[in-house]
């Protein structure tokens, strides 16, 4: 049991081999304290000696008692107004206008294993065994409202999962105006904040800053997670480093908007919540209703970032991931958008996936542009009926034929969106989300639709069953290309506005859901002009996102060195392109370009017919290579190395589970002459097995590969000649070294 009461105090742990986390209701209150979250400790009967209580000049609940503010006392789920100053995790108003709460302590219960939520995604067991939850019950006796507190504790796993729920069991509305999915007072404040920042094409860029006095905070107002910030934070301590030391991260498994935001006071503690934005966001709460806030996972690792990055990986691949492509590699595609954009027609479509096939690919992709008379991003979206000029035998005649070939077949919508031209928008312009009366500012020619109304909803369902129900598609892209502007929605009262942000997420979920429903086999991978929805919540849904829009080698180190934080590689997007490269412009060598790419979903973004007998020499054996060793990059451990935002040189490596093979991704960016020594110590290997570098043909135990490394100069002993007449590798250099293991 990962959980014990004390049922004369009051006390909970929470505790597995790898962490604690302990909480108590405290005797006058009956609030909660937080006492501890950290690295596991021996369980014991009582914790109250944790209990810290000085005395402040400050506002106190009791008469005569000088300890009784909640400013001072650690908290699980702090309210506003009652003695505490700092934002709280929770505001509710009522009737009378007021937004003072006090959840008081009711009950508790442990279940086994770990109750999915309704609607949203959130992490799961496939084994009671897995976990075990705690629900505690709090009551405010004014406003006659039930919070249900949820804490499920991962049985193997550092992993603690938390969400909230309020059930309004008055006989009047009442508003909640902030309801987090978790906070946590820590003791004090020697932790950076690390976290995920960036723009279009430039996504998940490793950000680390101290934590100083006052509110830090990361979030998205957008309506999507956003290409901004992902949602996603950590607590480290200043000389935790990639391999060692203390991380506690959190992630919250939702696409809407988010804040996670840590707050310092005066006395050095530190308060994080992480939840849905409470900018913009009210929920009108009716009698007998209920409101559950999205799951935040928390990890705790003592062996650094990389540590908390491999609970996620695992935690994320294994039991957030669903269904058919949870377990299975995934197919090496080739996606027509950088080789034609809207520019192709069916013989054109063909002959790619024809190239394609012949050097072993297996899943052909079409783009943007194969709908209504999309021939720009003007027009179209919206009217999902085949542009027949382009596609005289329609999507089930083009997949037919593709699939003909021995290939797989894959489509893209964007679902979410509408342009003014079309069917739909004529018929149903209130669909649309805008302001009455306001402009309605476009992003890339296009509006969005309002997805909390269940009949947009079920209306695309249908126009895309219509043609899945007739075609052969085994893999969606689901694209998502501007953020919601003037936010409102007709179909709700003037009192729910604030609702449209949420309602209209909840939707896209509810999409998801009914396809997959009804299409269990086809893999989807989410997009949102690449990875402004990368996060957790996609993934329960699409087990695979385009991690960015932007398939330079050198930006895409950064890039999925970032996503690697959180997100295993066989969740993350990664295509070899054309060069000059498309967003940039730059010129790297092709087996740079696929030695970056290996690390995640593997694929091809260029046109395959246009290239010359050498490149497809190389894509071919970069196809085998993935085939023979994506189940490796999989299933395996991902160890960061060398960090891009820090130096010259990128390494990565992915080893398997029982130790046996390893393979070693190594980037140089910049040539440099004359340059210092490299050596590339290794990770997670078996210190007393002898591994061969297949590259080399060298033999070498694992704990000399950990400890000296992989060193990358030569010896050029009695041969110094040689060195003035080898090639230079020049710039956007890489090398790829396959260790296996063999016998003595
Ligand atoms: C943005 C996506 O990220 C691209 O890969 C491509 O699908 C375009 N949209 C199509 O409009």
């Amino acid at each position: 049991m990962a959980i014990k009461v004390n049922e004369e105090n009051l006390e909970f742990h929470l505790f597995n081999d790898k962490v604690s986390y302990i909480f108590r209701v405290l005797e006058k209150s009956h609030q909660l304290e937080h006492l501890y979250y950290g690295k596991s400790i021996k369980h014991r009967d009582s914790y109250d000696h944790l209990i810290e209580r000085e005395v402040r000049p400050s506002c106190n609940l009791y008469e005569g008692d000088h300890t009784s503010s909640f400013e001072h006392i650690k908290q699980e789920y702090p309210s506003y107004g009652t003695t505490d100053y700092r934002y709280p995790s929770h505001m509710i108003t009522n009737e009378i206008g007021s937004s003072i709460t006090n959840f008081t302590y009711q009950s508790y219960r442990i279940i086994e294993g770990k109750p999915s939520l309704n609607g949203l995604p959130s992490t799961y067991v496939d084994d009671v065994s897995e976990a075990d939850t705690l629900e505690i019950t709090l009551f405010d006796h004014i406003l006659k409202c039930t919070l249900l507190l949820s804490y499920s504790i991962y049985t193997y796993r550092p992993v603690i999962c938390r969400h909230a729920q309020f059930v309004n069991q008055s006989q009047t509305n009442i508003q909640l105006n902030r309801a987090m999915s978790t906070s946590i007072d820590f003791p004090d404040n020697n932790y950076e904040m690390t976290y995920l920042s960036g723009a279009w094409a430039r996504e998940t860029h490793v950000e680390k800053q101290p934590l100083t006095k006052g509110i830090q905070s990361i979030y998205s107002s957008r309506g999507a997670s956003s290409h901004i910030y992902n949602p996603f934070l950590a607590l480290k301590r200043p000389h935790t480093t990639e391999h060692i030391g203390e991380v506690y991260g959190f992630s919250l498994v939702y696409s809407g908007n988010f804040l996670g935001q840590v707050e310092v006071d005066t006395y050095q503690a530190t308060r994080i919540t992480m939840g849905i934005n409470p900018f913009q966001f009210t929920w009108d709460l009716k009698p007998n209703e209920s409101f559950q806030t999205p799951e935040c996972v928390m990890v705790y690792s003592d062996t650094g970032v990389n540590g908390m990055s491999q609970t996620f990986h695992d935690l994320y691949r294994q039991r957030l991931v669903r269904g058919f492509w949870r377990d299975r590699v995934r197919p090496i595609l080739i996606n027509n958008w950088e080789a034609t954009y809207f520019d192709f027609d069916e013989e054109k479509i063909l002959t790619i996936a024809k190239a394609a096939k012949e050097v072993g690919i297996e899943l052909f992709v079409l783009d943007d542009g194969w709908f209504g008379e999309r021939n720009d991003d003007t027009s179209s979206l919206g009217d999902w009926f085949v542009n027949q000029k382009k596609l005289p035998n329609g999507i089930s005649g083009l997949s037919k034929k593709i699939t003909d070939l021995g290939m797989q077949f894959g489509l893209w919508f964007e679902p979410e969106m509408v342009c003014t031209d079309t069917d739909i928008f004529k018929r149903h312009p209130e669909w649309v989300i805008q302001t009455p009366n306001r402009t309605a500012s476009h992003g890339r020619n296009q509006f969005i639709l309002d997805f909390g109304r269940t009949e947009v909803v079920d209306y695309i369902f249908k126009m895309m069953d219509d043609i899945l129900s007739t075609s052969n598609i085994s893999y969606i892209k689901w694209d998502m290309n501007r953020y919601i502007t003037e936010p409102y929605s007709t179909n709700l009262h003037v009192d729910q506005q604030g609702e449209v942000f949420h309602r209209y997420i909840l939707g896209v979920y509810n999409l998801y859901e009914q396809l997959i429903e009804k299409y269990p086999h086809i893999l989807f991978e989410s997009c949102a002009g690449g990875g402004a929805r990368f996060d957790p919540g996609m993934l329960y849904y699409a087990p695979q996102t385009w991690a960015s829009d932007d398939t330079d080698a050198v930006e895409r180190l950064k890039i999925q060195y970032g996503s690697s934080m959180v997100y295993p590689l066989n969740s993350i997007g990664s295509h070899v392109s054309d060069v000059p490269n498309h967003q940039v412009g730059r010129i790297t060598p092709i087996a740079s370009r696929a030695n970056v790419a290996f690390f995640g979903t593997f694929g091809y973004e260029l046109d395959i017919t246009n290239i010359n007998e050498e490149e497809k020499r190389c894509i071919s054996e970069q196809v085998s290579f993935y085939k023979a060793k994506r189940e490796l990059i999989r299933s395996g451990t991902f160890f960061r190395l060398l960090n891009p935002f820090e130096s010259n040189e990128v390494s990565w490596m992915v080893v398997a589970a029982d130790q046996s093979e390893a393979i070693i991704g190594y980037y140089k960016v910049l040539s440099k002459p004359n340059d210092h020594y490299y050596r590339i110590q290794l990770k997670g290997l078996d210190p007393n097995q002898k591994y061969v570098i297949e590259e080399r043909q060298t033999t070498h135990y694992g704990d000399e590969l950990m400890n000296v490394g992989i060193i990358l100069a030569e010896n050029y002993t009695d041969r110094a000649n040689e060195f003035w007449s080898k090639k230079k590798e020049g710039d956007f250099s890489s090398k790829l070294f396959v260790l296996k293991a063999i016998n003595d």
